[in-house]
């Protein structure tokens, strides 16, 4: 069997990573109430709540309260990753910590935007809020080197989903676009992190082919457990900018180019023809999105 651990060789190195990405957050440090429109508030047991104070499109507002139900659900990714890589290296156990501190500001950030510009019905919102972090979140991979690849794939589906919402939003409330850009900083900055770490054992043992296509085969998001998540992505993909084709060209592909899985040669029979497999896929993924982009979007 193929090791599916993190490899201990590369301890110094991930140290060096976590350092830089110490230093590169440090820098881009915010708090969430530099970026929301507290002048806005009003008490909602003085003014209720009522649908005629919602001045966003209604694709907007899901893209929103998607990414919303997709943060709160923090503590469930906390608890896969602190269970994942107990025992494995320290370096990431650290690197975790961290990262549970960065995201810890999300979920904030975009509920209090949503409930100050009464954009959602705050009791339903906090309804849904309630039933996902109740749902949880338990993938079906459970190594270390899986959760690395899932959580690079997710961290950089994140960004472009936030950027890519962004250059929507911003049209209709600038604060929104702007704060949505802000968070795309972190998730650029964890995906660098989780991307290099596989980058790292692919190019140290690149047995490791073996491991990454059943986790980039089946890649969901993490808010798939969410209620009427297909819906929510059909509006999302038709009206704020981020579907199939989008993840298409800026998450595979970029992921697949900067692992040059083309270029690897891993010993193992079993690792190459896996490696030939996602290949494989990959290409199939591209005449699926070319004839899409044929028939006209
Ligand atoms: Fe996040
Ligand atoms: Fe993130």
């Amino acid at each position: 069997m193929l090791t599916n651990d993190l490899d201990f060789r590369l301890e110094p190195r991930l140290r060096e990573l976590y350092e830089e990405h110490k230093k590169r957050s440090a820098k881009i440090d915010w708090g969430y109430h530099e970026f929301l429109p507290w002048d806005k508030a009003q008490d909602f047991r003085r003014v209720p709540w009522d649908p005629s104070q919602v001045t966003l499109p209604p694709s907007i507002v899901t893209a929103i309260e998607t990414a919303l139900l997709t943060e709160v659900n923090l503590p469930w990714f906390t608890s896969h990753l602190a269970q994942t890589f107990k025992g494995s290296l320290t370096i990431i156990q650290d690197f975790v910590h961290t990262w549970t501190a960065e995201e810890d500001q999300h979920s904030n950030l975009l509920e209090t935007y949503l409930l100050i510009t009464r954009s959602v019905d705050p009791k339903r919102l906090h309804e849904l809020h309630k039933m996902t972090v109740e749902n949880g979140w338990e993938p079906d991979f459970h190594t270390p080197f899986e959760t690395m690849v899932y959580t690079s794939l997710q961290e950089l589906a994140t960004m472009v989903f936030y950027n890519n919402v962004a250059k929507e939003a911003n049209k209709h409330d600038p604060d929104l676009g702007k704060l949505l850009r802000r968070l795309a900083k972190d998730e650029t900055l964890h995906y660098a992190f989780y991307r290099d770490v596989i980058k790292f054992h692919l190019q140290l043992e690149p047995n490791y082919c073996y491991h990454l296509g059943y986790v980039i085969k089946n890649f969901q998001m993490p808010g798939a457990v969410m209620p009427d998540f297909d819906d929510r992505m059909s509006i999302i993909a038709k009206e704020a900018n981020y579907g199939p084709l989008e993840y298409f060209d800026q998450v595979l592909d970029v992921i697949i180019k900067y692992w040059d899985i083309e270029n690897l040669r891993p010993i193992a029979p079993e690792a190459e023809k896996a490696r030939l497999d996602l290949l494989k896929y990959h290409a199939r993924m591209k005449r699926v999105k070319e004839r899409f982009m044929r028939s006209g979007k």
